[in-house]
């Protein structure tokens, strides 16, 4: 089955292993068929995980792996101090948000001091993509147009709306008509020494585009890292001229910091802030609540009124009490653990270390990152050419190794190396010395 969607499909199970798996392996994947085609499994050989501690993960034989994949659970899995925020939390009241109830307030008023003050107020969903799809509302209503601008293997997210704008999902998904895609910040291909001005001349032209065929402008959708499109977050700084074009425009700038935010880059707590931007609206998801299921929209108040001042909002789940602490201790771990000062200092050695093994490994053409999200090319030696095939035998067999990875990009071959924020050295010791004897057995 050829790549169909470069995000689901590129380190997918394929029915066709079905007669390689052990039995126990065999029926789970089986019975799964009762949840209908569109899930797809990560690796040839399916993993059964069953219990999770920080950076660590076990299968239901009780093999431990080495989780480098996981943004969900930012402050590592089954944290102690989140798992009680919820224990008792649960125990007291769970409801919606049409009572009141401090812990909702409380951490909105938190989560809103990190942000630049311009941003005033928030609203919140149970996952990334609700929280696009009221931001893209939110941007219609502010500016009167449709036209929103994404990169060409951008994902935001999975409903009606998002889904249109998520060209990653590929297959057969119809984008929307008043959507132009923008390339991808190649920072590694392009022949260009100022990345800004080459992709704020994309955004001109994409919104040029637009007005030939009588679509109004209503901003520019992104991450500011770029992760589906194979993680681009360099040089810090290069999206300020783009953002004075979208703003040039009468558009206002979404920054989807569902990948880049709650301190991943190291650099700053938000993804936006290393590129000394302030965007109109943010929106924010998995790493939010440690694994609990809780998103939100932050936005200015002025940029929100045209949109709540006429429409109602009710999402059930969303801010409930027992989500809101779980959110809130996630949060207070970031500040007790510094996490941003880990992502930075880990990520950093990491990045490098990666880096360090280019010239021994010239399918490793490209190492880029910040923080503790981390891309490596994978390519034909000699050029830049993707080599997807070899970037899934690396992930297969870091896999056999109990180290967990995945692979983005348009090319499916840029390693995606975004382990908890907890990630420590000596996780990093682990990875390296298996990594160091993936490259080595594959002859690479
Ligand atoms: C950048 C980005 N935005 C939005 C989403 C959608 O989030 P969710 O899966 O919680 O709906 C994702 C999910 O992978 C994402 O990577």
């Amino acid at each position: 089955m050829p790549t169909s969607s470069t995000i689901m499909d590129a380190n997918s199970f394929r029915p066709e292993m079905m007669d390689s798996l052990d039995e126990a392996t065999r029926t789970l994947v089986k019975r799964r068929e009762i949840l209908g085609p569109s899930y797809r499994l990560f690796y040839q050989e399916p993993l059964h995980l069953v219990r999770g501690r920080g950076t660590r993960l076990f299968d239901a034989d009780g093999t431990e792996y080495l989780d480098v994949y996981n943004n969900v659970v930012s402050v590592g899995h089954c944290h102690p101090r989140v798992v009680d925020a919820i224990q008792k939390q649960v125990a007291e009241l769970n409801t919606h948000s049409r009572y009141l109830h401090e812990n909702i307030l409380n951490y909105a008023e938190d989560i809103v001091s990190t942000l630049p003050e311009a941003i005033n107020r928030i609203m919140f969903m149970c996952s990334g993509s609700e929280a696009n799809d009221l931001a893209v509302r939110v941007a219609k209503a502010y500016s009167g147009g449709t036209g929103i601008i994404v990169s060409s293997e951008a994902y935001h997210g999975n409903t009606a709306l998002i889904e249109k704008l998520s060209p990653a999902l590929g297959g057969d998904q119809p984008m929307a008509i008043d959507m132009r895609m923008i390339p991808t910040p190649d920072s590694y291909r392009l022949d260009t020494d100022d990345l800004g001005t080459w992709m704020a001349d994309q955004v001109r032209a994409a919104i040029a585009d637009m007005q030939r065929h009588s679509i109004k402008f209503a901003g520019l959708l992104a991450d500011s890292i770029f992760s589906s499109d194979g993680i681009y977050p360099t040089p810090a700084g290069y999206l300020k001229p783009v953002i004075d074009a979208v703003h040039e425009a009468g558009g206002i700038w979404i920054a989807d910091e569902v990948q880049p935010g709650f301190t991943r880059t190291g650099e700053s707590f938000w993804g936006f802030q290393r590129h000394g931007i302030t965007p109109d609206v943010v929106t924010m998801g998995k790493p939010m609540a440690n694994g609990m299921p809780c998103s939100g929209m932050a936005v200015r108040a002025e940029v929100l009124d045209a949109f709540a001042q006429k429409t109602p909002y009710f999402n059930t789940f969303a801010g409930n009490p027992v989500s809101m602490a779980a959110a809130q201790a996630t949060l207070n771990v970031m500040r007790d653990e510094d996490t941003q000062g880990n992502a930075l200092r880990v990520g950093t050695a990491f990045r490098d270390a990666v880096a360090e093994r280019m010239n021994a490994h010239p399918c490793i053409g490209d190492v880029r990152g910040s923080g503790l999200y981390i891309g490596a090319e994978i390519v034909a030696p000699g050029t830049k050419t993707p080599d997807h095939a070899t970037a899934i035998a690396i992930i297969e067999d870091l896999r056999k190794r109990h180290v967990l990875t995945s692979v983005c990009g348009a090319g499916g071959n840029v390693l995606k190396l975004r382990p908890p924020l907890v990630f420590s050295m000596d996780d990093l010791d682990i990875f390296l010395n298996a990594f160091d004897k993936t490259l080595t057995s594959l002859h690479l």
